[in-house]
């Protein structure tokens, strides 16, 4: 059982939870299925990941067999950058609780500051966006807040939002989300983010917590660091007989954020499973401190295309 964070909305959110980000058709349900029977309470989903029909079959089945009820079990899932406008906030969350099988989900997230057009998943072209003057953030927020209201969703919160961007939803429509999900891990810690979403009491998920290795070719970087056989990690693991990535998930939940690993491996899940029980020491969290260096695995370039509404200031300052 992994421990719990109460969000400002009175919902208690597991520290831990199962990524499906890139997890593949034919291998996603098997995962989610093999998480939940040994022990996770809590799965990442997404309605861009393509995979939530084959994720809610397997959650049904641990439902209907009774390994887990449906009020133990945190399903966070995301609108996706074409469904921002007021009016098609709800039918997009309607569609993944019919992918899902569920009647509500835990947490609804705004996936990206960023829009486009309806009938446009990945943008080719710089007429695919909208601008945010066209469809603000805050009109999106707003009726997600609906969606939660109407008992679509238990909370309601947002991804790869700065600082500025979750100000902006907040004071136009006086409502601040529970969540900002974002890529946090040692070579990019965020210490300001992290410091002002505190502050705010608005809660952190880490994600790409293990770097992400498994990202298609087109959104990798010529000469990505290898996080999890960084020197400074496999030290750290070596002293507590961890492995790499049970580090890496201990650093997060050390820092009071969510984390959400993915595998679709039964052993590696496992593995990252038993992370929740590795306490890290002072030495070991100034080590890894050390390895910041503002490395973004996810950097966003693909909103940035010559002539789209967006620049890389837009995102990250
Ligand atoms: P796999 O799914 O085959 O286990 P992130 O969570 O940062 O997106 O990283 C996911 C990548 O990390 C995937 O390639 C996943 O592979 C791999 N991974 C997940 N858990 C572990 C682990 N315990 N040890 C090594 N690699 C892991």
């Amino acid at each position: 059982m992994t421990s719990t964070k109460t969000l400002h909305d009175g919902n208690s959110i597991p520290m831990l939870g199962l990524g499906t980000w890139k997890s593949k058709p034919g291998e996603v349900g098997a995962a989610v299925e093999h998480a939940i029977r040994v022990g996770y309470r809590h799965i990442d989903c997404a309605s861009f990941y393509g995979n939530e029909a084959e994720v809610g079959d397997a959650i049904r089945t641990c439902i209907d067999e009774g390994v887990v009820k449906r009020d133990e079990l945190w399903v966070t899932s995301k609108l996706w950058n074409n469904a921002h406008k007021r009016e098609d906030v709800r039918p997009a969350l309607e569609s993944t609780l019919r992918d899902l099988k569920l009647d509500f989900l835990d947490l609804y997230l705004i996936h990206w500051p960023v829009a486009l057009k309806p009938d446009v998943k990945f943008p080719r072209k710089p007429e695919d966006f909208f601008s945010l003057e066209d469809v603000p953030l805050s009109e999106t927020w707003q009726a997600m807040h609906d969606a939660a209201a109407a008992g679509l969703t238990r909370s309601a919160g947002v991804s790869n939002f700065s600082t500025a961007q979750v100000d902006e939803i907040h004071e136009a429509t006086g409502i601040l989300p529970v969540m900002n999900q974002v890529e946090l891990h040692p070579f990019l810690q965020q210490r300001d983010l992290v410091a002002n979403m505190n502050a705010r009491d608005v809660a952190l998920t880490a994600y790409s917590p293990l770097g992400s290795s498994d990202r298609p070719k087109d959104l990798k970087g010529p000469q990505e660091p290898a996080l999890l056989e960084h020197p400074v990690v496999t030290r750290v693991a070596a002293r507590h007989e961890a492995s790499p990535a049970q580090v890496l998930i201990a650093w997060a939940i050390a820092r009071d954020t969510i984390v959400i690993p993915k595998s679709t491996n039964a052993g590696r899940i496992e593995d990252n499973l038993a992370a929740a029980s590795l306490s890290l020491t002072e030495q070991d969290l100034r080590e890894l401190a050390e390895l910041d260096r503002g490395y973004r695995f996810v950097d966003g370039a693909f909103w940035c295309m010559e002539g789209s509404p967006y620049s890389w200031e837009t995102f990250w300052g």
